[in-house]
């Protein structure tokens, strides 16, 4: 089964929703995507979807955040990503990373913050935010909290903290 991984389009908004309800069996995670996308920190080449045969199974996210220290500093969040359950394992969430990376870089921007899984994203590079002294807003482990650098130390001297938009703020 072929995956192709493209930006989405208008007509993938319904599918992208019911991709991420079924991915994490509620509708936070969709109603976030929904808002980013109205918000000015929505990137509309980073809205990443994977299909097999003209149907959505894969769809992740990176929106602009800030990392608020010495100055303000642009980075980008991972989130959510989601692919849904009878299609996960077979790499399709290592694919859509992977090209969310690749593009990310392409488009200029230096680095990629996450909150996530501390097994799955250190395989594409994630470190701990700690490693810059970058901290999360709110209580997390962590192993947890991670950062990537897209250009050669990125992240040197931004120590500070992550302010997420008021979309996320909605989201347990
Ligand atoms: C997290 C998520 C997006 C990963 O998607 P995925 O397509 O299953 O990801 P991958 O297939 O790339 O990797 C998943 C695992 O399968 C393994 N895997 C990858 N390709 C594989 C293959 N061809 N055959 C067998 N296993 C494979 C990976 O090594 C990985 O192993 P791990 O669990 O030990 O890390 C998916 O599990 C999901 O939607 N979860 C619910 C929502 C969620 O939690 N999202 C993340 C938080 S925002």
């Amino acid at each position: 089964m072929n995956t192709t991984i493209r930006k989405e389009e208008e007509k993938d908004h319904k599918q992208i929703y019911e991709v991420n309800k079924l991915a994490f069996q509620q509708e936070n995670e969709s109603k976030l995507i929904e808002k980013i996308r109205k918000s000015e920190n929505f990137i509309p080449e980073l809205s990443l979807v994977a299909e097999i045969d003209n149907r959505i199974v894969g769809h992740i996210l990176f929106s602009k955040i800030k990392i608020i220290g010495d100055s303000d500093y642009e980075s980008l969040a991972l989130a959510p990503m989601a692919v849904i359950p009878e299609f996960q394992k077979r790499g399709i969430g290592s694919e859509l990373i992977k090209k969310g990376i690749d593009k990310a870089k392409e488009l200029g921007f230096e680095s990629i913050i996450v909150l996530g899984h501390k097994e799955y994203y250190p395989k594409f590079g994630f470190q701990r935010a700690s490693k810059w002294n970058i901290k999360c807003p709110f209580e997390v482990p962590d192993e947890v909290f991670m950062a990537i650098e897209l250009t050669e130390k990125a992240l040197e001297g931004k120590a500070g903290t992550v302010e997420y938009p008021d979309e996320f703020n909605e989201v347990e």
